[in-house]
């Protein structure tokens, strides 16, 4: 667990993630847990795809252990009444939900003329519909809450265009704006909505969708001279959803080693 949230108590809360047995949504799972969140995992996988997946070659660090997760509820985000029955099993075994992370998410690569209709209908139907779906559910239960918030995790590419990327990026941009607007029609419940951006980040995800070369090239433009690993963007989500937040809705957090701000860097830039 992150140094800074010792100071923290999430004990007593409880929480649905949902694409928990992906590369960020296990470590979020793992930082929520560790922090002392009651979390509950929905995934259309059933397994935790994370640590066979993730343990092989390039994570540098991140993933931590999403064992003590209270109930893995296999869900499809696409289809509301799946969602519906994820937060009613979690409520009633539980007694009440305090927050919600929308990680479950699809990148269906293609040129934008030429993505299918499948294709695009099914970014959306994941990336966005799977938010909308999840909003919807916990509302009610949101609201009774001491201290509710909902985090939608995007991506670089709903702020900036990632080429050949299908509806991936126009989805994302769906899914921010989404996001502001649930945050300014919640906020006088007191449920704050935040977004978190991710940059490219060492996830299965990542290496399904781009070669290493990419990796590299992109790592080399970041500031930082890297990416991101899942447990930095984990550790985004639990601060946004901590105390030390209690003041910030409607905000689009990017954790992307500062790749966003490269535009116009570059040879022959001036210092
Ligand atoms: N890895 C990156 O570089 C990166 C960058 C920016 C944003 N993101 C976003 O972060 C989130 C997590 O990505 P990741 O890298 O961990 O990817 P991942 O592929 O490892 O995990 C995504 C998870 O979503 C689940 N999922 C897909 N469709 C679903 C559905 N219909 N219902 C329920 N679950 C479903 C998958 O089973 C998988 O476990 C995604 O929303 C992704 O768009 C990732």
């Amino acid at each position: 667990m992150s140094t800074w949230l010792r100071a923290e108590s999430f004990a007593g809360r409880v929480g649905l993630v949902t694409g928990s047995a992906g590369g960020i949504g296990a470590a979020v799972c793992g930082a929520l847990v560790a922090a002392g969140c009651t979390v509950v995992g929905c995934d259309l996988a059933s397994d935790d795809l994370a640590s066979d997946d993730l343990a092989s070659d390039d994570l540098a660090s991140g993933i931590e252990p999403a064992g003590d997760i209270a109930r893995r509820i296999r869900t499809d985000v696409t289809v509301q009444t799946d969602v519906d029955a994820a937060v009613e099993a979690s409520v009633e075994a539980f007694g009440g939900l305090d927050f919600v992370v929308g990680c479950a998410g699809v990148v269906l690569p293609g040129r934008l003329a030429e993505v299918t209709a499948s294709s695009w209908r099914r970014s959306f139907a994941v990336n966005v519909d799977g938010m909308i779906h999840l909003a919807r559910a916990a509302y009610p239960h949101l609201r009774r809450s001491p201290a509710p918030a909902a985090i939608a995790v995007a991506s670089l590419s709903g702020l900036s265009a990632y080429p050949a990327g299908g509806g991936y990026g126009p989805s994302k941009a769906a899914l921010i704006s989404m996001a502001r607007q649930l945050a300014v029609e919640w906020g006088p419940d007191g449920i704050r909505v935040n977004v978190v951006v991710p940059g490219p980040t060492l996830t299965p995800m990542l290496r399904r969708a781009q070669p290493v070369e990419y990796r590299a090239a992109q790592a080399r433009r970041a500031p930082l001279g890297r990416l991101a690993d899942p447990g930095e963007i984990a550790d985004a989500v639990v601060y946004l959803l901590s105390s030390g937040a209690r003041a910030v809705t409607g905000q689009v957090l990017a954790v992307d080693c500062g790749l966003g701000q490269t535009l116009l860097a570059g040879p022959g830039a001036t210092s």
